[in-house]
């Protein structure tokens, strides 16, 4: 399998969803991860699974609820995604990347990315909600590696302000508890004591194994990056218990009303002022 992202699958699937949602105008688009489906649990609006989008990847390697939500918050219309692939699946960068893809080609400019993390840092506590500040990457692949496709950009994007400072104060105002700097490893392993310990020194707050690949795309497109993590565990070697998805899964339920009311008012905020 060639690891690298497959122009003419992100062709089929803007035809694809061109044809079904004709009038779709997303402002803004959401990424939801793992622990954060219930985020939107009533939210009125069509829905369509990702088996009807070519190249959004097989359903089952997922682990999520694998659909898209076409809604509206105030006047502005927004593209819900509801789970995403990860770079451990081993299906390539094409499904990855290609909601961030989507909603460039269908003229959204503002994407908030939503995640599950360890915390590294002190204060960063299971519960709390951390605003990306910036990010380290320790995928060991870029998404962006291959011929270069002028459709994601220029050839060597810059990165000193990926995420937006003010999309990131709007997520403070919202309910964030801190900022930070988000490292992303491959997984699917957790991370052992040694690692966490070179990645705090290295200037990480908290780990996990997602967003960077979709906030790395997302700036190169030109698109405004927020990106919001719930803290659910410590870091490995840090909190003297051994790491479980589920454990993860169980946090994320318990901060649910936090997480839910923190990208809420984040998205009306954005509604309000950035709708045009
Ligand atoms: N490491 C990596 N990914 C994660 C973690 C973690 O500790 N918690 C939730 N996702």
């Amino acid at each position: 399998m060639n690891p690298q992202i497959n122009p003419l699958t992100l062709d089929s699937a803007t035809e694809a969803l061109r044809k079904i949602w004709p009038d779709a105008r997303p402002k803004c688009g959401l990424i939801l991860g793992s622990g954060w489906g219930e985020a939107v649990e009533g939210f009125q609006g069509e829905e369509l699974p990702y088996s009807k989008i070519t190249g959004m990847g097989k359903p089952g390697v997922m682990g999520h609820a694998g659909k898209l939500l076409r809604t509206t918050i105030g006047e502005m219309e927004i593209f819900i995604f509801q789970g995403r692939q990860h770079w451990y699946e081993g299906e390539g960068w094409t499904p990855v990347i290609l909601p961030v893809y989507l909603l460039h080609a269908f003229g959204a400019d503002t994407i908030l990315l939503t995640n599950a993390a360890g915390g590294i840092r002190d204060d960063l506590a299971p519960g709390s909600l951390m605003a990306i500040a910036d990010h380290i990457n320790m995928l060991g692949s870029n998404p962006l590696i291959g011929s270069h496709n002028p459709k994601l950009g220029t050839r060597f994007p810059d990165q000193s302000e990926v995420y937006s400072r003010a999309l990131r104060k709007k997520l403070l105002d919202a309910g964030a508890d801190a900022e930070g700097v988000y490292i992303a490893t491959s997984g699917p392993t957790f991370e052992t004591p040694a690692e966490i310990n070179q990645y705090r020194s290295m200037g990480a707050d908290a780990v996990g194994m997602s967003t960077v690949p979709e906030a790395i795309v997302a700036n190169a497109l030109g698109i405004r990056v927020a990106a919001l993590s719930c803290v659910c565990n410590w870091a490995a070697g840090i909190g003297n218990t051994k790491l479980t998805h589920e454990d993860v899964n169980e946090v994320a339920a318990a901060t649910m009303p936090r997480m839910k009311s923190t990208i809420i008012t984040f998205l009306e905020e954005l509604a309000r002022h950035d709708h045009s």
